[in-house]
């Protein structure tokens, strides 16, 4: 039967971030509702360079969920996308049962249509599932008119997800109850906070894919001791220290615990049995450089972070910008011109002396970096009120 296109759908539209860890999530003790074998702490990234958009609709006359993702029908039995669905209808219901005038009672028994985009290119390899699950869940929680703390669910997306679900930094507090009820997610510190910090996401020319952080980390807990030393010994320490960095923005200290965890995260991943490999030759050369850099100095100007995948994201202040952006240009000479190398918000010019470039004595790698994001520290998921933004028309479908 054809399906009938005439009711008018109830559309939202939303926006959400990127987050990147500072202290790292590796490791689950609830696959189901993931829950997480430590804390981890982020910053969510300015969603004018890297963001998720999607659009919602209910109506009495759709006949099934269903999701297309950057163009594309995806599988919407997905047993994560499922528990989405499913916790944030049973959260309007029992919100409606209390009472709750703002939820939508009529949606509520009718089927989604949701469609979902990046504005960056997911060959980038940047993590897109965190934006992604936080924009679903925002999403789905205004169709149906549900509002308040939603982290909660985000978080049985994609762990990370959780995070993505406020601006700023963000902890995601791992909780000790079984039900998972106390792993939530909540803001450090406002985007506001430390306005000269800035974010420099080096998109690594990757030549395959690596292993994907959830069959990864299921390995590593099955197997790394040191995993497991990690996640009770060292990762409570380190929330304590990295929250008060940040709050005092102390940006040497900052700096230090972000690239020791970083380090950490992936030394267990070689303690992983079989081991796995995220950082490449490139993602070395960067650590070096980085190094170097900051010896040259004599002072911590610049830290680097990885996550699954060889790509790196660099931390510093406003003013080391111009002056870091061209190393990387002269250590990695780019194939595309400078404009096309440089992605998002405007860097200054600067020189490099011939001092530096002999003092950081490192051999040029052509092409290993393909471009830059520069961006900073962003808000979280946002309502987009215009609706010529909407991605289904007003018959539920795709543009
Ligand atoms: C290395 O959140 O992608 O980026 O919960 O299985 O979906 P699942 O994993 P995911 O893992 C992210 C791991 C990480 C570190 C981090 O973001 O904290």
């Amino acid at each position: 039967m054809p399906e009938d296109r005439t009711e008018q759908p109830h559309i939202v539209t939303c926006t959400a971030p990127v987050n990147i860890a500072v202290i790292k999530y590796w490791g689950k003790r609830n696959e189901d509702i993931i829950l997480p074998i430590n804390s981890s702490l982020s910053v969510t990234l300015h969603q004018d360079q890297l963001k998720t958009t999607t659009t919602v609709a209910t109506s009495r006359s759709f006949q099934e969920d269903r999701i297309w993702l950057n163009g594309k029908e995806e599988d919407i039995t997905h047993p994560r996308l499922q528990s989405c669905l499913r916790e944030i209808r049973r959260l309007a219901r029992k919100r409606r049962n209390d009472g709750d005038s703002g939820v939508d009672s009529a949606s509520l028994s009718h089927k989604v249509h949701i469609c979902s985009v990046n504005n960056f290119p997911t060959a980038a390899g940047l993590a897109s599932s965190a934006a992604g699950f936080a924009c679903l869940v925002y999403s789905l929680a205004r169709v149906f008119g549900v509002e308040g703390e939603l982290s909660g669910i985000a978080r049985q997306g994609s762990g990370s997800a959780c995070r993505s679900m406020y601006g700023g930094f963000v902890q995601w507090i791992m909780g000790n109850k079984e039900d998972g009820k106390d792993s939530l997610a909540q803001q450090v510190e406002p985007e506001t906070h430390w306005p000269e910090l800035r974010i420099l996401v080096l998109v690594a020319s990757a030549e395959r894919k690596p292993v994907g952080s959830t069959s990864g980390m299921q390995t590593s807990v099955k197997t790394s001791c040191l995993l497991k030393h990690r996640a009770e010994s060292v990762v409570p320490g380190r929330m304590v220290e990295m929250t008060e960095a940040i709050r005092k923005k102390d940006f040497a200290a900052f700096a230090e615990l972000t690239m020791k965890d970083s380090n950490q995260f992936h030394a267990t991943c070689l303690d992983t049995y079989p081991p796995i490999f995220y950082l490449n030759h490139v993602s070395q050369q960067i650590i070096s450089l980085v190094h170097r850099y900051n010896k040259h100095y004599g002072e911590t100007r610049v830290a680097y972070t990885f996550d699954a995948g060889p790509n790196a994201v660099i931390f510093t202040l406003q003013q080391h910008v111009p002056e870091f952006v061209h190393m990387v240009q002269f250590f990695f000479p780019p194939e595309t011109n400078e404009a096309d190398f440089i992605k998002g918000l405007p860097v200054n010019c600067a020189s490099l002396s011939e001092e530096l470039k002999q003092g950081i004595g490192l051999e040029p790698m052509p092409k290993g970096i393909n471009y830059i994001i520069s961006t900073k520290a962003g808000p979280g998921p946002r309502v987009v009120e215009d609706p010529t933004q909407h991605l289904l028309l007003s018959d539920g479908f795709p543009k």
